[in-house]
């Protein structure tokens, strides 16, 4: 029992922060890296799905609803990011605050919202790969763009979008850092020019009614869109790499957040403008709606720059469960190869490698429709504890120079706990099953290896 609660003295973490990984990234990059973790496939496949299915117009109000719910967890996350500046995010926060047993589970449910994420995103960036090619006349065989579970062979450029990315990842930090920033000045852009180009069509009869599905409607919205915020948790993860972590960490995840709620409000406001929310149920919204408002180049340009938007999404994911494989692997709760670095880029090959090869089969083989909630599932469960981590750290370690302080501890947290929670209460009873048979393997996998070869474990022996 008391094993199973042991936990981790932050005293190692603060000492060994200098260790190991570069420190390359500043505020101003943490923000790029938010933005570029955030708007993907939610602002531009589900919003107008979301806007025809559920919530009308009032779309928005789902945006603004759910981003306040992400903005209360922000805070929480920069605490603990600004305090704790280690990789590993909710698995480093809850090995100190709860102890092992939940640290490792926490990790080892992470690793599965990371890969499916990254897979899921990687279907989307497909399907737009297809739609743009189809536009210039070239047609890719359905069995090829097709996972074998819907009557296909492989999706093979969700498959290659995830292997390429992965590759990218293993070449150094600077050079993703590079193509990272690259790439979301491009979605910034692709987003400005939408706006710029469709406010001139905006009807304000398209907006009436502005809720044709009531208050309900709203909060059915604001769960769905959920998915489009996560990505600012993954700030978190770049800890050790950040140059002045306890001013930059709260900058980076706050304000990607900020930027991007007011993109989402202001994208979805034109696109409920330019067409009849009626007509929006299609998976390519943004440039859809310039179709049919007569602007088929800018549509084009825009599905170009929409395909780069997505990739930073998946490289993002994928960055960030490289650095959680890291750190859990550094306190040997997994073997030794997760953190073995390449002695010349100083990259976790092995892991990214692993973690893209999962990643790349499961995005071109397997159908993550029946998947796809889990990922919101285990993104609310971490937020979650990483509130319940804010309040039992206040009390543990009162007196930690914090450089962010979330503010209204413990209300605040608790706030956060219990709107997690009523989200958790809407999935289906399919997605709590699939998330209790990952983590009773997580329990096996925890007693058959990881607690005996547990650093801490070795380190009380020894003492
Ligand atoms: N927020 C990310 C997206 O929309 C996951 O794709």
């Amino acid at each position: 029992m008391k094993q199973l609660f042991r936990k981790k003295p932050i005293q190692d973490l603060l000492l060994n922060r200098d260790k190991d990984l570069q420190k390359t990234l500043g505020a101003f990059d943490l923000v790029l890296l938010g933005i570029g973790a955030i708007v993907g496939i939610g602002i531009l496949v589900l919003t107008g799905m979301i806007a025809a299915n559920y919530a009308g117009p009032s779309v928005i109000f789902s945006f603004i609803l759910s981003a306040v719910i992400c903005a209360f967890v922000a805070f929480c996350y920069a605490e603990l990011a600004s305090t704790i500046p280690a990789s590993g995010g909710v698995y480093t926060y809850s090995y100190i605050t709860v102890g092992e047993l939940v640290a490792f589970l926490m990790g080892w449910a992470q690793m599965l919202m990371y890969t499916l994420a990254v897979a899921a995103v990687a279907n989307g960036w497909s399907a737009y790969f297809v739609s743009l090619l189809e536009g210039f006349g070239l047609k890719l065989p359905k069995a090829l763009h097709t996972d074998p579970m819907q009557g296909g062979i492989i999706n093979i450029p969700a498959a290659a979008i995830v292997l390429l990315i992965t590759w990218v990842l293993t070449q150094g930090a600077k050079e993703s850092k590079r193509i990272t920033n690259i790439m979301v000045g491009i979605k910034i852009l692709i987003i400005v020019v939408f706006v710029a180009v469709g406010i001139f069509y905006v009807k304000p009869t398209n907006w009436m009614p502005f809720m044709p599905f009531g208050f309900k409607g709203v909060i059915t919205g604001a769960a769905a869109v959920f998915f489009a915020f996560l990505g600012f948790d993954t700030v978190a993860a770049t800890a050790e790499e950040v140059k002045r972590p306890q001013r930059d960490l709260p900058i980076g995840i706050i304000g990607s957040l900020i930027v991007c709620t007011i993109l989402y409000v202001i994208v979805s406001l034109i696109l409920t403008g330019m067409v009849s929310y009626k007509l929006l149920d299609v998976s390519d919204a943004i440039a859809f709606a310039l179709h049919t408002v007569g602007q088929n180049v800018v549509a084009g340009i825009v599905s170009v720059g929409a395909l780069a938007g997505i990739t930073t999404v998946i490289l993002a994911y994928l960055y960030a469960g490289v650095r959680m494989l890291f750190a859990i692997s550094r306190d040997q709760l997994l073997p030794k190869a997760f953190s073995s670095m390449h002695p010349k880029t100083n990259i976790p090959t092995f892991s990214t490698w692993l973690l893209g090869l999962t990643a790349a089969a499961l995005g071109g083989l397997v159908n993550l429709q029946a998947l796809s909630d889990l990922i919101n599932m285990i993104a609310l469960l971490t937020f979650m504890m990483v509130a319940l981590s804010v309040i039992l750290l206040r009390k543990t370690h009162a007196n930690l120079q914090r450089g962010f302080k979330a503010p209204l501890v413990p209300y605040l947290p608790m706030l956060v706990i219990g709107c997690c929670l009523f989200l958790m209460t809407r999935f289906a009873s399919e997605t709590w099953l699939y998330l209790a048979v990952w983590l009773a393997l997580g329990m096996v996998s925890y007693y058959l290896y990881t607690k005996p070869a547990s650093y801490e474990a070795k380190r009380e022996k020894a003492s």
